[in-house]
């Protein structure tokens, strides 16, 4: 032992030591390495299509993906009641209104990623990168091409013009999306002119407002009313039906894409953000940055016949069958933030 000088012996020690921390510390850091090799993913989107993209991402990064479907409303409970001890790492849903619920509840925690922010439109994600938008659909005006030329009827404000009394359907105002619409309308115009607007609507309806966005279309397809105004993927969904009476019923409609002259077209989204107490915060993120990938996007946008957020991926044809239009640049969370107020307006206004 003593055949080692003291200034050797020291060194050595201080080698060991430095060896043994080394160890303690890549010991400490295991769990956490080992924690995110899987993310939580809670989400209301619900298409077969879309598991594709979970299984290349996992291909590409071992990550793991686990999703619990459910819609946006008992997500947000769920993450809510689940509290600090919620697996979720990844809230995915549609509508800006839905986004901004989760926000305001104090669920995701912001993110700053260099590719999101490159890749996601600065409108179409929250300022400080509590969601990112993944897709788009714009909310247009359809019409009975038997009754209606498209001609007639250009902007959402044109749809409180007494011309269309008893001509026009709805569904009710308890949806995010005629929330996040009359928001759009809200933020363009101020309050007192939307409520003449929502009014002048309520007095144009054929009927009270029910159904869902396609009970719509075939209502309008049948004759029941002349005009309405859904979410664009809709009418590709009849168009590739595999019933006969669908597609028959989609040849009726005609798609109009508002206020051209104007603002541009309401557009919502789908996203995602990040939980506030997720585990796997870095895996949500990489996968939140697959997801706006040119492949992902691909597949995306095509399983529900939407908008990519990605500029350069290809249309679905038959969405792209509808042309090209000017879209409102509003930001989306202002869409979100204006949702609440819109509700009251459209209640005031008579809207069911
Ligand atoms: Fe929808």
């Amino acid at each position: 032992m003593y055949l080692i000088p003291k200034r050797v012996r020291r060194k050595l020690w201080a080698a060991a030591f430095a060896c043994l921390s080394l160890l303690v510390i890549l010991w400490w850091q295991q769990p956490v390495l080992a924690q995110d090799r899987v993310v939580n993913m809670y989400s209301a989107r619900h298409y077969d299509t879309d598991n594709a993209i979970y299984e290349n991402f996992t291909r590409r990064t071992g990550i793991k993906v686990n999703i619990v479907s459910a819609d946006a409303a008992q997500l947000i409970q769920r993450i809510r009641s689940e509290g600090a001890n919620s697996p979720a790492d990844l809230l995915v849903t549609v509508d800006a209104g839905n986004l901004w619920r989760a926000q305001e509840a104090g669920l995701l925690q912001p993110v700053r990623s260099p590719i999101l922010e490159r890749v996601v439109p600065a409108n179409l994600r929250e300022p400080e990168g509590h969601w990112f938008a993944l897709t788009k659909r714009a909310r247009v005006i359809m019409y009975n091409k038997d009754r209606v030329l498209p001609t007639e009827i250009q902007n959402y404000e044109d749809l409180a013009n007494p011309k269309w009394r008893g001509r026009i359907i709805s569904r009710t105002s308890s949806h995010v999306y005629n929330q996040s619409l009359t928001g759009s309308v809200l933020a363009a115009n101020g309050p007192a002119v939307t409520e003449q607007w929502a009014r002048g609507v309520v007095a144009n309806f054929r009927r009270p407002p029910n159904g869902n966005d396609t009970a719509q279309i075939r209502a309008i397809a049948s004759g029941e009313a002349d005009i309405t105004f859904v979410n664009t993927y809709y009418l590709p969904r009849l168009v590739k039906s595999k019933s006969p009476a669908e597609q028959e019923a989609a040849k009726k409609i005609g798609v109009i894409f508002p206020n051209q002259k104007g603002r541009g077209t309401h557009i919502n989204i789908s996203g995602a953000g990040v939980v506030k107490t997720a585990r796997n915060r870095q895996a949500a993120v990489q996968l939140l940055e697959y997801l706006v990938s040119a492949e992902a996007q691909e597949v995306l946008a095509k399983s529900n016949n939407e908008y990519p957020v990605r500029a350069g991926v290809t249309l679905d044809p038959v969405l792209a069958s509808y042309g090209r239009f000017k879209e409102d640049r509003l930001n989306a969370a202002i869409i979100g933030r204006n949702n609440s107020e819109a509700l009251k307006i459209m209640d005031r206004a008579g809207w069911r």
